[in-house]
């Protein structure tokens, strides 16, 4: 008889029965994506990053497959925030309460906007501030300007008291960790959900000397297995900087349980997948779930706090 394990998580007081989740950007567009992946094997979906207007995004061709990954450079096409807002609520007056509204305002002041008609709204689940798209045209990623994301989020909380996640781009300098943890530790953020894709790579088919994606140039978000040792850590980083009640999701380059095994190591509570979630459509978290049971049952373990955040170091 096989040994029970729990897949299951929690995110200040909210409860996911699995800690695997889309990540957003993928198929998770329409009120039809984000359906069939809260009736899967997901312990909850997040939205797209809404903006305040519907966006068609960058010109085709604007995401390719590669080996290792993806690059893409989507440009946040979104059908806009009332069309997420209604989702979420509607999807909690079913009761769902595993849905993540995620936010992705084009200036601070559309951030604002945002997080306070969300203030005014009946949603109560978690939101998720998108502070590292690396794909608008003429926007920076905010979550690399330390000042402007400091000076966000202490407009954000004389209002907002809501529970707010922030979803930033890979930092690669230890400097960088401990200037941005110490920004957010002044703030009640629930979460901080790292990484966003690996910004601005440039993938080249060296037949036609042409850059695999139209806008910007070629250059784009790298995801899949370049970006999970980048991903983890950022995870890591963050979780040994940020006080305790700060929880950590963690994203980039999962792709079987073991992925999610070594994310979980480093710290992360819930994990989600881009582009493996991409590629193979809601059945991966059928099977990554099974994977990651099978290793946990393999290795004596029952539950995920059982190793969260315990990785060794030599
Ligand atoms: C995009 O729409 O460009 C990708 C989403 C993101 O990177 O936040």
């Amino acid at each position: 008889m096989q040994t029970k394990v729990s897949m299951q998580a929690e995110i200040a007081g909210i409860s996911f029965d699995n800690l695997l989740l889309n990540a957003a950007g993928i198929r998770c567009s329409t009120v039809q994506d984000l359906n069939s992946i809260l009736t899967s094997e997901a312990g909850g979906v997040v939205t797209k990053s809404a903006t305040v207007e519907e966006r068609a995004g960058n010109e085709s061709p604007r995401m390719r497959a590669l080996p290792l990954g993806s690059i893409n450079s989507m440009g946040l096409p979104n059908h806009g925030f009332d069309y997420y807002m209604a989702y979420v609520l509607k999807a909690q007056s079913a009761g769902y309460n595993n849905v993540i509204l995620s936010v992705a305002g084009l200036s601070p002041a559309d951030d604002l906007l945002m997080l306070r008609e969300i203030q005014q709204s009946g949603f109560d689940g978690l939101v998720e501030l998108n502070l590292s798209c690396p794909n608008v045209k003429g926007k920076p990623q905010v979550g690399y300007d330390f000042a402007a994301v400091e000076q966000l989020l202490g407009e954000i909380f004389k209002f907002f008291d809501k529970r707010l996640g922030l979803k930033l781009p890979p930092y690669f300098d230890l400097t960088q960790f401990d200037e941005m943890a110490a920004i957010i530790n002044q703030y009640p953020v629930t979460y901080v959900n790292s990484i966003n894709s690996i910004g601005n790579g440039l993938v080249i088919d060296p037949v036609t000397e042409t850059a695999v994606i139209k806008p910007k140039g070629g250059f784009g978000g790298l995801g899949g297995e370049y970006a999970k040792p980048t991903a983890l850590a950022n995870v890591r980083g963050f979780r040994q900087r940020l006080k305790p009640e700060i929880q950590m999701i963690g994203t980039g380059g999962i792709k079987s349980g073991m992925d999610v095994f070594e994310h979980v190591l480093c710290g992360a509570d819930l994990v989600q997948i881009g582009t493996a979630f991409g590629s193979e459509g809601t059945p991966i978290f059928d099977r990554i779930s099974q994977e990651l049971q099978d290793i946990m049952i393999e290795k004596g373990y029952r539950r995920l706090a059982d190793f969260r955040g315990k990785l060794k170091t030599l």
